[in-house]
C-alpha cells in the first residue's frame, strides 16, 4: 500500500518552498523505503530550487540524509529492514564502462528508484540527486542504502551522504592530500570546512582557509585551518604565497564554483600543483584563462564529483574515525530544524549564518 506523508517540495523557479503531502509508493523489485530520520540542508537543495541544476519542477528537495530502512522490494539483499543507513546518490552500477574498468567512483549510470513518488494529485516529483529525503519517507534504490554503525547520531551521518562526504573526498580522494602537503580551501561553507577536516586527517602541514565572511574563518579554524584569508579585504592569491614561501599550494580546492574563486584557485596554486573544483557552476558561467597559463603552470586541473567517493568503503570508515574521536561531524551542525523551516533555513544560508541545518525528524 502506498504512504501519503509529509515533504519539502519546490514547486517552480525562485517560488518558496512548501510542505505537502507526497505519496510514496511501496518498494519494487531492488527498490527501498527509508524513514527519514535527518537530513542536511545543502547549498545543492538551493540551486535546485533556484533552476540552476535542471527544469524538471516539481523537486522533493533534500539529499543528505540518514534513517531506517522500513521494507525492501524483491530480490533486494545487501540491506533489511531496521538497518541504519546513510543515502547516497553514488549506487554504483558495475556495469558502466567507468566500473568495467576499475574505477566505480566515476560510475556513470547509478541506480536510483524506477517508480515515481507524487503529489496527491498524481504530479510525479524529481527528487533531488535521486533521493528527496526532505520527507518523513522516502523511496531509493537499495543501492543508495549505505550500512554504517547505529551508534552514531543520525543527524550527524546523514552529512555524510552529501556535501561533507564531497568535501573530505575532495582533499583525500580527488586532491590526493598527503602528509606535509600545503593546501588552500576557497569557501568555508559546510563544503569547505569538509576540505580542511579531510586534509588535516591525511596530514597536511599547512591548511589555508580563504573565505569573504570572518565568521566561516573562525569556524575553519576549529574544523583544522592553521591560516585563514578573508579575501574580501586582501589578495588571496598573493597571501597564499606569502604564506607558502613565494611558491603557491600544493593543492588549492575550490568550494564555491565561481569564475573568479576558480581563478585565484589557478593561480594560488604552486607549479605543478593540483587545482580541485568541488563547488557547483550555473550553466551562464563562463571561464577565461591564459592558454599559456594554463600549459606553462603545469600541474592538473581536476573537477570532484561527491568527492570521487566509493559509499560502501568511504561512509563506514569515516564514521568509524568519527565514533572514535578522530573527525568532529558533529561540528558541521550548526541547528536542527523541522520540516516546515527548510526555507529560513536557506536564507540563512545565504546569509552565511549556518554551516549546516539538519532537519530532525
Ligand atoms: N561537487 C560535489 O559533489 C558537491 C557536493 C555538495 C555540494 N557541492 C557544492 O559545493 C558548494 C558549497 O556548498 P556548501 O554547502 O558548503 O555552501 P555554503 O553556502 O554553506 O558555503 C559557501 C561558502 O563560500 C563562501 N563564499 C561565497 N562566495 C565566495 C567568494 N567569492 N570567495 C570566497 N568565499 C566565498 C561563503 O561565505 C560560504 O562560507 C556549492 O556550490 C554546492 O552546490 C558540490
Ligand atoms: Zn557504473
Ligand atoms: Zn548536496
Amino acid at each position: 500500500m502506498a504512504q501519503e506523508v509529509r515533504g519539502v517540495i519546490a514547486p517552480g523557479k525562485d517560488e518558496p518552498v512548501r510542505v505537502e503531502t507526497i505519496v510514496v509508493p511501496d518498494p519494487g523489485p531492488g527498490e527501498a523505503v527509508v524513514r527519514v530520520q535527518a537530513c542536511g540542508v545543502c547549498h545543492t537543495d538551493l540551486h535546485y530550487k533556484q533552476g540552476g541544476i535542471t527544469d524538471e519542477f516539481p523537486f522533493l528537495l533534500g539529499h543528505e540524509a540518514a534513517g531506517i530502512v522500513e521494507s525492501v522490494g524483491e530480490g533486494v539483499t545487501d540491506v533489511e529492514p531496521g538497518d541504519f543507513v546513510i543515502l547516497n546518490w553514488r549506487a554504483v552500477c558495475g556495469q558502466c564502462r567507468a566500473c568495467l574498468r576499475g574505477r566505480p567512483w566515476y560510475c556513470f549510470n547509478t541506480h536510483n528508484a524506477k517508480q515515481k513518488m507524487t503529489l496527491l494529485d498524481g504530479t510525479e516529483l524529481s527528487p533531488a540527486l535521486g533521493i528527496g529525503a526532505f520527507a518523513e519517507k522516502t523511496l531509493v534504490h537499495s543501492g543508495q542504502c549505505t550500512k554504517v554503525d547505529p551508534a552514531a547520531s543520525p543527524a550527524v551521518a546523514g552529512l555524510l551522504g552529501c556535501g561533507v562526504m564531497a568535501g573530505i573526498g575532495a582533499a583525500i580522494n580527488t586532491g590526493n592530500v598527503g602528509r606535509g602537503d600545503s593546501v588552500a580551501v576557497i569557501g568555508c561553507g559546510g563544503v569547505g570546512d569538509a576540505a580542511i577536516a579531510g586534509s588535516n586527517l591525511a596530514g597536511a602541514a599547512k591548511i589555508i582557509a580563504i573565505d569573504i565572511d570572518d565568521r566561516k574563518l573562525q569556524t575553519a579554524r576549529k574544523m583544522g585551518a592553521t591560516h585563514t584569508i578573508n579575501s574580501k579585504e586582501t589578495d588571496p592569491v598573493e597571501a597564499v604565497r606569502e604564506l607558502t614561501g613565494g611558491f603557491g599550494a600544493d593543492v588549492v580546492i575550490d568550494a564555491v564554483g565561481r569564475p573568479e574563486t576558480y581563478k585565484q584557485a589557478f593561480y594560488a596554486r604552486d607549479l605543478a600543483g593540483t587545482v580541485v573544483l568541488v563547488g557547483v557552476p550555473t550553466p551562464e558561467m563562463k571561464l577565461e584563462l591564459p592558454l599559456l597559463d594554463v600549459f606553462g603552470r603545469g600541474g592538473s586541473l581536476k573537477s570532484s564529483w561527491y568527492g570521487d567517493c566509493l559509499p560502501s568503503r568511504d561512509f563506514p570508515m569515516l564514521i568509524d574515525l568519527h565514533l572514535q574521536g578522530r573527525l568532529d561531524l558533529a561540528a558541521f551542525v550548526t541547528e536542527t530544524i523541522q520540516l516546515d523551516e527548510v526555507e529560513k533555513a536557506f536564507e540563512r544560508m545565504h546569509q552565511g549564518d549556518v554551516l549546516r541545518s539538519v532537519v530532525v525528524l
